[in-house]
């Protein structure tokens, strides 16, 4: 593998465009509604409990972080949307924090959606879905929370997410636990692989 996921650390946090760091390494980003996993799985990983702070009350990732893995790659966790009890202007200024970075950033490679595996997608998801593949990224979606349901039920509520954002058989779609650290290899191996292919057609 050419990114091990040894090495990482925060590289910035930041609000405003003018901030990103200055830097042309291939960046992935997760995006999702708040409290769906986003920094835990960025935790997960990289095999670190408290790099990307997180929290069981919703709104927790106000920023957009920056993280440097291996010297190779960047993650960017991005603060969370859809959460009913944040103010009408910060959800404003969250929207427009996430919109602005996934519109301008020119070394972002993929976007990683996240959705929680319980739940049929918001109208929110469904949004975000429709901007990803507005600003021409490969859909990749995360179904997260795996742990909290019963193995019989995984292949429906997959097919109900793939469903609902309309992705089609070829998309990528993951399950994942966080808590049990199910997925983890194989997210760490797409996630080589995609840097990979990005190195060699460079
Ligand atoms: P915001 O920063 O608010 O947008 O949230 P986030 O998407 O970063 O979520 P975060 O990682 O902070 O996790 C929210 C809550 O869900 C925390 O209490 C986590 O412990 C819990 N959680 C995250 N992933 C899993 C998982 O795979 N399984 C279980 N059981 N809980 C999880
Ligand atoms: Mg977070």
């Amino acid at each position: 593998m050419n990114i091990n996921f040894l090495k990482a650390e925060i590289i910035t946090t930041v609000t405003k465009e003018r901030d990103y760091p200055k830097t042309d390494v291939p960046e992935i980003a997760f995006v999702g509604r708040s409290n769906v996993g986003k920094s835990s799985l960025i935790n997960c990983l990289l095999s670190r409990k408290n790099l990307a702070r997180t929290s069981g009350t919703p709104g927790k990732t106000a920023t957009v972080n920056f993280y440097n893995i291996d010297d190779k790659l960047n993650f960017v966790d991005l603060p969370g949307y859809g959460y009913a009890k944040v103010s009408k202007v910060e959800k404003e200024k969250w929207g427009k924090m996430i919109e602005e970075y996934l519109a301008k950033r020119e070394n972002l490679l993929r976007i990683f959606q996240l959705v929680d595996i319980r739940h049929k997608p918001s109208v929110d998801d469904c949004a975000m879905m429709d901007w990803v593949r507005h600003c021409g990224y490969v859909p990749v979606v995360i179904a997260t929370k795996l742990d909290k349901i019963k193995k019989a039920q995984v292949e429906g509520q997959l097919a109900l997410i793939r469903d609902t954002l309309k992705l089609d058989g070829d998309s990528i779609l993951i399950p994942f636990s966080a808590e049990k650290r199910t997925g983890k290899e194989e997210l760490q191996s797409f996630i080589d692989e995609i840097y990979t292919e990005a190195m060699e057609t460079h």
